[in-house]
């Protein structure tokens, strides 16, 4: 493992089981079906896809809210995917989740204060004072008052609860935390506002960022790199100027061409999405793209294409590519 090597998944598989009305299993939906990559400490790796894709069920399963069908999570070293919740607990407590709105699961009745100490009485072994030390020096971070330590979660601004949702997160001082879409249901304004404070809190505390989002332009300013979905597999995985500049994949071409672009003609002529994706509890043959690619010949319908690391930088899953 290299030395800055934090996160590295190798062949991740999330399966539900689909039951009819007698609880008979009568199939599988692959809601993961094949995730590998690895991410550096520092780094900031956009995931992006149409709804559905598997999105959120990749950050669920590499945090073990769900467990994993099968695959390997190395973490800090530590292979977490197949461990009991008791066992991965310590590794746990600095990958963490964060929903899209941390601050609607503030507890009504508790102050702010005992909301944030709440997770370092469960977790750690910190006395009262050096909890209250923690818990005002990352107050302080992500830019509250320490007077809101006294206030109930309905006196302070719906903004300012999410604040307190991610102080709640980072008083167990992850090293990588997935956020999953952080930015959606917000106006732009707030929007800004909020990605400057993830910006300022990854280099305040060194943080790495899975970065879940289907918006691609807000994917574009704060990733380092990006991984595009498709029904439950990464399909295209780069560098962010090489996956915008230069978008190897048809279904990452398509995604791009559907960004509307205000006041100007489109960038790139590649054409656009039509329809929705196939069932992920009956995939195509062969490449699971095929039935919505312009681009598809016969080969497509045989064989499932790898991910080819044929362009610097940046590696799809496409035979056709060029
Ligand atoms: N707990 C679950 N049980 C069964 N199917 C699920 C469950 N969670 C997600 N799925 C299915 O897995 C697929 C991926 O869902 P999800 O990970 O939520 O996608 P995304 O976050 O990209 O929108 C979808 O087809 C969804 O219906
Ligand atoms: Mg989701």
């Amino acid at each position: 493992m290299s030395a800055d090597l934090i996160l590295d998944v190798d062949d991740l598989h999330k399966h539900f089981a689909v039951r009819d009305v007698w609880k008979r299993k009568v199939g599988s939906l692959r809601a993961v079906d094949g995730v590998s990559f690895a991410v550096n400490r520092g780094e900031i790796l956009g995931i992006v896809g149409e709804s559905g894709c598997g999105k959120s069920t990749l950050g669920k399963t590499l945090m073990g809210i769900q467990q994993a069908t099968s695959g390997r999570v190395v973490f800090e070293g530590n292979d977490i995917a197949g461990l009991k919740p008791h066992q991965s607990r310590r590794y746990r407590q600095h990958l963490q989740y964060c929903y899209q709105d941390p601050g609607a699961s503030l507890d009504p009745r508790w102050t702010i204060r005992s909301s944030l100490h709440e997770p370092l009485v469960v977790h750690t072994e910190l006395g009262e004072a050096e909890r209250e030390t923690r818990v005002r020096e990352i107050l302080r971070a992500v830019g509250l008052p320490e007077t809101h330590l006294d206030l109930y979660p309905h006196e302070i601004s719906g903004g300012q609860q999410r604040r307190v949702g991610l102080a709640r997160i980072l008083t167990l001082k992850p090293s990588v935390v997935i956020l999953d879409e952080p930015t959606s249901g917000l106006d732009v304004s707030v929007q800004a506002t909020i990605l400057n404070l993830f910006l300022d809190l990854q280099r305040a505390f060194g943080l790495t960022y899975l970065f879940i989002s289907h918006d691609l332009s807000v994917v574009r300013l704060v990733c380092h790199r990006v991984a595009v979905m498709y029904l439950g597999r990464i399909v295209e995985i780069g560098d962010t100027e090489a996956i915008f500049e230069t978008p190897r994949h048809p279904y990452t071409q398509s995604l791009l061409a559907a960004i509307p672009r205000i006041g100007g003609p489109r960038v790139t002529d590649h054409f656009s999405l039509e329809g929705e994706p196939p069932s992920p509890i009956n995939l195509p043959t062969g490449c699971r793209f095929r039935t919505r690619c312009p681009k598809a010949a016969p080969v497509c319908a045989e064989q499932d294409p790898a991910l080819r690391p044929d362009w610097p930088g940046q590696q799809a899953a496409c035979l056709l590519a060029t």
